[in-house]
């Protein structure tokens, strides 16, 4: 665990601002089950009345603390819905994200989510103190590749542009032209004009974007661990036992499953798509929590649940937030150096899609 060093580089508004506080009372009085009811009523289908008693004190310890720390949340759409409807002050993919934190005008950003998306906060809003509730919440796709090995990969294919997935850490993004995600991949790789781009880390998703676009692709060998246990046969076995059955896919599933899918879109394509089209039932193959934050939001829509969840977002938990807020720990850094050539890709990306 690392804390904020209140000795260096800070003045001494920062050292009072930034210093410790002490935990508050977290008891579920009656007067506190009043005041949270409201909430309560919007998430009722997704936390049981018997998780609630323990969430909502500190669901309230850290509204208030929010105000105190000048801070902000900024929640992936994998968040559990206590998280991403009750504390989270804006949702979305790592796109949305991205954008979010380059506009944050709060001091402090508190990335509930993983590592890799933290970093790109602190490269889109540099001067902001951002902090992530678990320093290990990684990621299978940046923890498989390195700088070094895209350095390699430019010696070995010279001339050809490399897009990086926004999955990948500050270091890696430094040594490629232009970031992608999930909800832009194919219009990055075909803006940069090129017969041939690698697009790394992902194979599945640069799989995925050599189905859609002439340019012929260059993958890299990561996987997202929690996307590549989807099959094929689970889904046809769903659609068997749900007749009606909508099946909507992120692209970082293996290519057969994204063959047998109504749709293919980043977390915000699949979210939206089923707000537009409310089917009666849909299986969203990916990461468990999304289905539960959807319907909150789409109740008329049947979830059917395949429940893989990410071992690195559920480190992300209502405890480990309020440490943030009360102790200013865990603070993501990028080398400036890096973070300078970093900020290129990934502002290259953003001045594209917007
Ligand atoms: P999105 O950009 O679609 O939110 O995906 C991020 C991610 O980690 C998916 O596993
Ligand atoms: Fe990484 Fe997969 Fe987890 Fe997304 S779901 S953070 S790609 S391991």
């Amino acid at each position: 665990m690392e804390n904020l060093d209140l000795t260096k580089g800070q003045d001494h508004g920062d050292r009072q601002r930034f210093a410790p506080l002490p935990k508050p009372d977290l008891k579920f009085t009656p007067e506190l089950e009043a005041e949270m009811r409201p909430l309560y009523e919007k998430v009722k289908h997704v936390v049981t009345p018997m998780e609630w008693p323990h969430y909502a004190p500190l669901i309230k310890a850290i509204n208030d603390l929010k105000k105190q720390r000048n801070a902000v949340i900024l929640a992936h759409n994998y968040m559990t819905p206590e998280i991403f409807h009750c504390v989270g002050d804006f949702q979305g993919d790592s796109l949305q994200l991205a954008k979010e934190a380059g506009r944050v005008e709060q001091d402090v950003i508190i990335q509930a989510g993983v590592h890799f998306m933290a970093e790109t906060s602190k490269l889109m809003n540099p001067d902001k103190t951002v902090l992530i509730p678990d320093m290990e919440a990684g990621c299978s796709l940046a923890e498989s590749i390195t700088a070094d090995d895209v350095k390699r990969l430019r010696k070995a294919y010279p001339g050809v542009p490399i897009v990086t997935y926004v999955n990948t850490s500050a270091a890696v993004k430094a040594e490629c032209d232009i970031c992608c995600t999930s909800s832009n991949a194919v219009k990055i790789v075909e803006s940069l004009g090129a017969p041939r781009v690698l697009v790394i880390p992902d194979e599945y998703l640069a799989k995925y974007v050599a189905t859609q676009t002439d340019v012929e692709i260059i993958a890299w060998k990561g996987r997202c661990e929690v996307h590549e246990l989807f099959t094929a046969d689970e889904i046809e076995t769903m659609r068997e036992a749900e007749p009606g059955l909508k099946v909507i896919a992120h692209p970082e599933c293996p290519p057969e499953v994204i063959d047998v899918a109504d749709f293919t879109g980043s977390t915000s394509g699949m979210i939206n798509w089923v707000k537009d089209n409310h089917p009666e039932k849909v299986m969203l193959v990916t990461e468990c929590s999304m289905s539960s934050n959807v319907a909150v939001e789409v109740p008329e829509t049947q979830f059917i649940r395949p429940c893989n969840l990410c071992p690195h977002m559920k480190r992300i938990s209502l405890e480990k937030i309020l440490d943030s807020l009360l102790y200013m720990q865990n603070e993501v850094h990028v080398d400036p150096e890096v973070a300078k050539r970093a900020k290129q890709a990934v502002e290259r990306m953003v001045n594209l899609t917007n």
